[in-house]
């Protein structure tokens, strides 16, 4: 496979918890590619919006949201001694915050607003100007990039899928049940179908891939061979 020839743009969206960030990584780092976790980036316009108490009920101050957006600014950086992809708000190490379940419980209702959108937008396209980039998200294939070189739209069953997030959530502590992940999962899916903006939906020439079943190594070999084909 030649990658330095044609630097492509690899979108890869589909439902919560599904393993699209596992694959994304994965690629990224065979092919040396760079990888855009946009869903960490609602993460941290979420946290900011708790922090600041703008959120009540399931209810959001969005005129102050409004207000403050300007004010957050969204870094991402590899650590190589950690050997993980870090996000940062305002220069704060937010990684493991913005994945707790709390935010978790909050990120689809700030991602239904327009104007986070918009700016979340033009952050994930300012960052992939260099192209090389696999980027996961809901309106990666849609929205952000209806051009990308490859369309992956991927899923797998909610029991699976909560069961994946309890695993993952439980080895760093954090104090959750399967009960309560379940729920977030089928909610966070609801509301991403269902919102009016930038709604997740496959692209037409989106690929499917439902991996309950498959392993990393196996999710990643079918990526791979899928570039492949394309390159
Ligand atoms: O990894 P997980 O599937 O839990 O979700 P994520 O990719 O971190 O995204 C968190 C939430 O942000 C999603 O449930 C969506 O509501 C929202 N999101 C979005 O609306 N558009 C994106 N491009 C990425 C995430």
């Amino acid at each position: 496979m030649n990658t330095t020839q044609r630097k492509l743009i690899i979108a890869i969206d589909g439902h919560s918890s599904c393993g699209k960030s596992t694959m994304a990584k994965d690629l990224a780092k065979k092919i040396n590619y760079t990888y855009i976790d946009s869903g960490a980036m609602y993460r941290v316009i979420t946290l900011f919006a708790m922090r600041h108490n703008l959120i009540k009920d399931d209810k959001l101050d969005e005129s102050k949201l409004a207000h403050l957006i300007d004010g957050i600014n969204i870094t991402f950086s590899y650590n190589d001694e950690l050997e993980r992809h870090e996000t940062f708000m305002n220069g704060e190490l937010v990684e493991d915050e913005i994945r707790s379940l709390d935010v978790s419980n909050n990120v689809s209702l700030i991602a239904t607003i327009k104007f986070v959108r918009e700016k979340m937008v033009a952050l994930q396209r300012k960052l992939s100007e260099a192209g090389a980039v696999i980027m996961d998200g809901r309106d990666i294939g849609t929205v952000v990039f209806p051009n990308a070189d490859l369309k992956i739209f991927m899923t797998a069953d909610v029991e699976v899928r909560a069961a994946r997030r309890f695993k993952e959530l439980k080895e760093k502590g954090d104090d959750v049940s399967l009960d309560a992940i379940r729920e977030n999962v089928q909610k966070r899916d609801f509301i991403d179908e269902n919102r009016d903006e930038s709604p997740l939906q496959k692209a037409d020439d989106a690929i499917v891939l439902n991996n309950s079943y498959l392993t990393k190594e196996e999710q990643l070999e079918w990526i791979v061979t899928k570039m492949a084909e394309i390159q």
